[in-house]
């Protein structure tokens, strides 16, 4: 009997691999994460560092499935929303901790215009919503994990084609994952075409500090480093203005608890739900743009990025999820916190450009940072 246990535990076991000579140190895991309606499997891959953070990514999607990451004590939890399984992302996830592209946020009625162009995004609602009906969080992205200097790694490139869900020119695109020993989640993306087209990718993480299962996170504390931020109509499509938040409730250029002017935000559902502006163009180096801090466990999420924007959501739309260890999402469960260039800017001529042409590289990084104190 005892044999028999020992040969399924090897059956079971995960592929595993770590850094040489170490037992105990970075890592990453190896686990199939269940199969696509055609019989595609996607494999989960589990980075875990030296302090014993562990994040894990799917290939289906490059979603971040898990982050598990210690409070003031010691004490780990799991501080993003997701499912259990395949099945829960397939039968319709608010884009749980994916990879958002290559339209991330909204274009106006779908439509954008290159070189006399014009071009129509699918399943405009009325607006597109982060790259159409099958964006990238919706595809399987070939995955190769590795031990780098930087800590345990995994690479996902897919190649978008040309006219995919309406945007022009075949994209090559790599997002490569690392957790750093400093908690860092690092996220590179690197992405190439062969006609001109637009490109603007985030991540979509939803971060619950105390832990994905606890509930609301309207106690938690933000800090933006952004004086600015896009005002948009009722669709929430900027209107072009970039406005100075001071004596607004979007102000967050000093530390303030999330739930504090909620109210005041106005919009349907109330919350928030915008794009902050700190920059007018992408960076050469990630620079620190957000903090958030959460007093119980006290735990703390730094947002580095190049990217000039980030999209502050609160979970407005949540509600019907059940998601893991059968956690009931509801609204304001989560924040998100998606660096990114502003909404709609293929139709803004004032916002900086998401044009990419043959020739140039889409370069962008954003690290997620957790702590405690
Ligand atoms: C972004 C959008 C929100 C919502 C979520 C996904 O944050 O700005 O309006 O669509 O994604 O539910």
């Amino acid at each position: 009997m005892r044999r028999l246990f020992s040969l399924l535990a090897v059956l079971a076991a995960p592929l595993f691999g770590t850094a040489a000579g170490s037992g105990t140190g970075p890592a990453f895991e190896e686990t199939p994460f269940g199969k696509l309606p055609d019989g595609t499997a996607v494999t989960r891959y589990t980075l875990v560092n030296k302090n014993g953070v562990r994040v894990s990514i799917l290939s289906y999607g490059g979603i971040v499935a898990s982050f598990e990451a210690p409070d003031r004590a010691g004490k780990f939890a799991d501080i993003v929303l997701g499912f259990d399984d395949l099945k829960g992302y397939l039968d319709g996830s608010p884009y749980f901790g994916c990879i958002t592209g290559r339209g991330a946020n909204r274009i106006a009625a779908g439509k954008f215009s290159l070189a006399g162009k014009e071009y129509t995004v699918t399943g405009a609602n009325p607006h597109a919503l982060h790259g159409g009906t099958k964006g990238f969080d919706k595809r399987l992205w070939k995955a190769e994990p590795a031990m780098t200097a930087n800590g345990p790694s995994v690479k996902l490139t897919y190649t978008s084609k040309d006219g995919e869900e309406g945007f022009p020119g075949n994209l090559a695109t790599t997002v490569t994952y690392t957790l750093q020993s400093d908690n860092g989640l690092r996220i590179d993306y690197l992405a190439t075409t062969d006609k001109p087209t637009v490109v603007n990718l985030t991540n979509h993480s939803y971060f619950n500090l105390a832990g994905h299962n606890a509930g609301e996170i309207l106690g938690h504390t933000l800090q933006l480093v952004a004086d600015k931020y896009t005002p948009g109509d009722a669709a929430m499509i900027p209107t072009g203005k970039i406005a100075p938040v001071a004596g607004t409730p979007f102000d967050f250029t000093t530390p303030t608890v999330i739930g504090t002017r909620l109210k005041e935000t106005g919009g349907d559902p109330v919350g928030y739900d915008l794009n902050f502006v700190h920059g007018m163009k992408r960076e050469e180096n990630a620079k620190l743009v957000a903090t958030v801090t959460e007093p119980k466990s006290g735990r703390i999420l730094e947002v580095l990025t190049t990217e000039p924007g980030v999209q502050l959501y609160t979970g407005n739309f949540l509600g019907k999820e059940v998601g893991k260890g059968g956690a009931a999402y509801k609204q304001y469960h989560a924040f998100c916190l998606e660096a990114q260039h502003f909404p709609d800017s293929p139709n803004q001529p004032d916002f900086p450009s998401v044009t990419l042409k043959p020739g140039e590289e889409y370069r962008q990084t954003t690290v997620y940072r957790v702590s405690a104190k």
